[in-house]
């Protein structure tokens, strides 16, 4: 009886600083992101709308509609894709932009690793509203 106390405690004591690392853990992503993000996005793009940027402001960018800031001067391949920025195609974009959608004007990025795009989407998370998404109705 004693040790299964001892055991039990211990598997508490166990299970307990796990479940306080999860959102501890998710912070840490997003802070890492925004790193990657001001590394690598940054310099053309601003991440909200009250930014002036060469590129269009990424606030609320997942599962937005591709093209879709009012004012913001977009290549006609980006404006007529008719896709929605998931995180898949948030994804591809990053890996092989020229790729992914021929003839827009953002100049190559290329970024293939796959931590690193974990990184910046789960910042791109952080700046997005899926529920106003939902309301915009793309
Ligand atoms: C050298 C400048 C530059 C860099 C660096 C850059 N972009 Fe872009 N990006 C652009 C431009 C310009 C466009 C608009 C393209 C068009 O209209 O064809 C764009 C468009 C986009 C779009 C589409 C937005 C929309 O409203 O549909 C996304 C998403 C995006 N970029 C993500 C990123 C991410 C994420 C990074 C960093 C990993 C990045 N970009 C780095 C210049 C850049």
């Amino acid at each position: 009886m004693r040790n299964l106390l001892i055991c039990t405690v211990m598997g508490l004591g166990l299970l307990a600083p796990s479940a306080q690392a999860e959102p501890v853990f998710e912070q840490a992503k997003v802070m890492a992101g925004e790193m990657l993000f001001k590394a690598e996005c940054r310099r053309c793009h601003a991440p909200d709308t009250t930014h002036d940027s060469y590129g269009p402001p990424l606030e609320n960018i997942v599962g937005r509609a591709a093209g879709i800031v009012e004012d913001y001067d977009y290549s006609i391949a980006l404006e007529a894709s008719g896709i929605v920025w998931t995180e898949a195609a948030l994804r591809a974009w990053m890996e092989d932009n020229d790729g992914f959608m021929p003839g827009t004007k953002m100049r190559h990025v290329g970024i293939e690793d796959r931590t690193v795009q974990d990184f910046i989407l789960a910042y791109l998370n952080s700046i997005s509203d899926a529920e106003k998404n939902k309301q915009i109705d793309n």
